[in-house]
C-alpha cells in the first residue's frame, strides 16, 4: 500500500516534470522564433500605397498638433498646468512604438483613454482604413531598429491575447 502511494508520488512527479519540459521546450521555441524575428528584418506590415495616403491624412489632420514629419510637440515630455500632455511624437523618437498595433488604433480612432489627455478620436471622421495608413505613414518614419522592438512587442501582445 505504502509502496502505492510512493509509486502515485513518483508518477505525478514525472507528470509534472514532463508538462515543464514541454513548457521550457515551447518556450525556447518562442525565443527561438523572437531571435529569429531580430535577426531578419522585420517585414512591414504595410503597403506603400497606404504610407502614400497615410501621409496626405497626416499632414491634414495630425501635423497641427504631432508636427510635419511627426517630431512632436516641443517640450512633450512635460504636462502643462492641466496635468495633459502635449503632443508626442510618431516618428519613432517617443514611446508610441511601446504600444501594439490595435492599441495606436484605438487610441487614434477614440482619443486619449478615458479622455484624459488631449488627443481627439478621429472615428467619427476618419475610416478605420485611413487610421491604418495614418499609422503605416508615421511607422514608416521610425528607424529600423525601433520598428523591429515594435514587432517584437506587437506579436508578444497578440499571442498573451491567446
Ligand atoms: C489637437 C491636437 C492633436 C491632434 C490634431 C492629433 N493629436 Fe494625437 N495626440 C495629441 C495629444 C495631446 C496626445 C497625448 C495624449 C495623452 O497624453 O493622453 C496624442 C497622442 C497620440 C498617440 C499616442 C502616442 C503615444 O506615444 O502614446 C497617437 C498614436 C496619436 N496621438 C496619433 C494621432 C494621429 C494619427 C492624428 C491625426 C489623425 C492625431 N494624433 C491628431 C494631440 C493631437
Amino acid at each position: 500500500m505504502k509502496s502505492n502511494l510512493l509509486m502515485l508520488g513518483l508518477l505525478s512527479l514525472l507528470l509534472v516534470a514532463c508538462s515543464d519540459d514541454q513548457a521550457t521546450a515551447s518556450n525556447t521555441t518562442t525565443t527561438k522564433a523572437a531571435a529569429q524575428a531580430s535577426a531578419a528584418p522585420a517585414k512591414n506590415w504595410y503597403r506603400f500605397e497606404q504610407v502614400s495616403a497615410g501621409g496626405r491624412i497626416y499632414q491634414e489632420n495630425c501635423a497641427a498638433c504631432h508636427g510635419k514629419r511627426g517630431e512632436g510637440a516641443e517640450n512633450w515630455r512635460k504636462a502643462g498646468p492641466d496635468g495633459k500632455y502635449p503632443a508626442p511624437p510618431l516618428n519613432g523618437s517617443g514611446h508610441a512604438w511601446h504600444h501594439p498595433l490595435n492599441i495606436l488604433f484605438h487610441t487614434i480612432k477614440n482619443g486619449s483613454p478615458g479622455g484624459q489627455g488631449d488627443m481627439p478620436a478621429w472615428g467619427e471622421k476618419l475610416s478605420d482604413e485611413e487610421i491604418i495608413s495614418v499609422i503605416a505613414w508615421f511607422q514608416s518614419k521610425w528607424p529600423r531598429e525601433i520598428y523591429q522592438s515594435w514587432v517584437q512587442r506587437d506579436v508578444a501582445a497578440r499571442a498573451n491575447k491567446g
